[in-house]
């Protein structure tokens, strides 16, 4: 990576994701996100295991980015069905049987589920309708690019969607990282402030650390810092203070699920700050693409909050930060409701309550 960022259109993408190689012959690269912000490392991976072992920890991550790195490992799966030369038969099993396994690592971001889905159909499609395994891997690629295409084109839309949202000098809070990292490059929430920044509207970033993996405080100073934004971070109890004792102009988070009554799952630690904001007066949005949009869903009662191991609170990094024997609930996400939240900004344009009207 060294330190380069490419600023295509005035842009600050991050190559958090991507494939290298042929179709037949390739690697899903990702960026390793537990690395950061020490070490910029970029991994090469060809196999399912790999892969599925480096979205559960969180090498990639986000919800758009996991979708993205699932769909790039479907078209790994189409790879290796192609050249074992399996028949049409036994490279859909293969296929829907990888695509299952890798959006059943994490529950919660149904963007995952999403773009497996969408690139095992398109492998079952293609070769129902008589195409050989090697060009059904074309397709799965063309697929998953697709996907990531999209993703890159939906961070831009909601940019510009929310942009006006943010006038000069807005002091806006975010929580976890909802920038480049943890989409196809650009961003949900950070894409506003990307986009008012190009706009030339000298945003002002306040970025809660996000205990206990520090998104915030590891990957969004990061990514802001390499943007050229103004940033600081605080402590994830200190939002509710700086609402108090400063003032804040605007929430701006990201989605992992977004029910179809507008119940939103996203980082553990947003509920609270839709609760503090709400307390304040402060307005609330939630930036996320369709994508992220579950309709299947009625409620957050039905979203599944994945739940992560204790050591994660326990340790950082090896270093302990309580007493081992302590005891420990680690949910990874909340569940906002929709009466907490002014708006909703995707890539169509802002959406006001009650969801699903515009
Ligand atoms: O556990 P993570 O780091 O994958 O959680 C990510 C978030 O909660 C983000 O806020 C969310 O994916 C929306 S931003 C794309």
């Amino acid at each position: 990576v060294n330190g380069e960022i490419e600023r295509p259109g005035g842009w600050p993408v991050v190559p958090t994701v991507g494939w290298t190689g042929s179709a037949l012959d390739g690697a899903v690269r990702l960026l390793d996100q537990t690395l950061l912000p020490e070490r910029e490392v970029q991994l090469e991976i060809r196999d399912l295991e790999r892969l599925a072992e480096a979205i559960g920890a969180l090498r990639v991550r986000g919800a758009p980015a996991i979708g993205i790195a699932g769909a790039y490992g479907v078209a790994l799966s189409a790879a290796r069905a192609a050249r074992e030369s399996a028949g049409a038969a036994a490279a859909i099993r293969v296929v829907e049987e990888d695509a299952s396994r890798l959006a059943s690592v994490r529950p919660t971001a149904v963007n995952l589920a999403w773009a497996v889905g969408r690139v095992a159909r398109r492998v079952r499609d293609a070769l129902s309708s008589g195409a050989s395994a090697a060009d059904a891997a074309v397709a799965a690629l063309d697929e998953a690019r697709a996907i990531h295409a999209e993703d890159l084109d939906m961070s831009r839309a909601m940019g510009e969607a929310g942009l006006a949202l943010v006038p000069d000098r807005a002091r806006i809070v975010t929580h976890c990282n909802t920038g480049g990292l943890a989409t196809g490059g650009l961003g949900t929430a950070l894409a506003v402030v990307f986009a008012a920044a190009r706009a030339g509207r000298r945003p002002r970033v306040f970025a809660d650390e996000t205990r206990p993996l520090l998104q915030g405080a590891r990957l969004t100073s990061w990514e802001l810092l390499r943007a050229g934004i103004e940033a600081t971070l605080l402590v994830d109890g200190a939002a509710a203070w700086l609402m108090a004792s400063r003032g804040v102009d605007v929430v701006l988070v990201g989605a992992d699920r977004i029910a179809a009554n507008g119940d939103t799952a996203n980082k553990i630690g947003t509920y609270g700050l839709a609760v503090a904001a709400g307390r304040h007066g402060v307005p609330f949005y939630v930036v996320a693409p369709s994508s992220t949009l579950d309709p299947a869903c009625p409620s957050g009662r039905e979203i599944v909050v994945e739940e992560r191991p204790a050591d994660e609170v326990r340790a950082f990094r090896g270093r302990a930060a309580a007493p081992r024997e302590a005891a420990v609930w680690n949910p990874a996400f909340d569940v906002t409701p929709a009466s907490l939240i002014t708006g909703w900004i995707t890539e169509a344009g802002l959406v006001r309550p009650p969801f699903g009207t515009r």
